[in-house]
């Protein structure tokens, strides 16, 4: 099979939660651009655990603001708490959609994932629905790992 300029074989996972949607949309532009690298996983946040992190190069990280200004608490915060001793030097993106605020909760999540040693390479936000400046951004991204 002809394989596209860019398709350097990496393995690459998505890992998220989705309550309405938005988020989920954001997923699916990822998960599109990811497979043009390589083989991409998609999972949602319980399906996930730190022994998974050493398979992929890059994971994506999709999570709407959720509480206040929190990531959701039922299902990705416990699994991302169970990550954070082992994300250093990590590539990573992370994403998510928001309404009510303007993209603190991203700030924060940034922040700590620095913190734990992470290498952000990127963080999108989405008020809302993705419209095309978001898509953009999230093609864009992929197209930088
Ligand atoms: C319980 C709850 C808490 C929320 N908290 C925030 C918040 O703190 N800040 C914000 O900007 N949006 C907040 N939102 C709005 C969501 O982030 C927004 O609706 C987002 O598009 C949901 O993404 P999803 O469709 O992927 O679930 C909250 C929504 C819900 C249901």
């Amino acid at each position: 099979m002809k394989q596209s300029e860019d398709f350097i074989d990496m393995k690459t996972a998505i890992v998220y939660y989705s309550g309405t949607g938005n988020t989920k949309m954001m997923t699916d532009v990822l998960e599109k651009e990811l497979a043009k690298k390589g083989e991409v996983s998609v999972f949602t946040a319980p399906e996930f655990s730190a022994d998974m992190l050493q398979s992929y190069d890059v994971i994506a990280f999709g999570c709407p603001a959720m509480g206040a200004e929190e990531l959701e608490q039922d299902e990705f915060e416990p699994m991302f708490a169970s990550l954070e001793n082992n994300l250093g030097g990590k590539r990573i993106i992370l994403f998510g959609s928001y309404a009510w605020a303007d993209g603190e909760w991203m700030r924060t999540w940034r922040k700590r994932c620095e913190d734990d040693g992470a290498v952000v390479l990127a963080d999108i936000t989405s008020f809302e629905a993705p419209d095309d400046a978001v898509n953009e951004a999230l093609t864009e991204a992929v197209s930088k790992i």
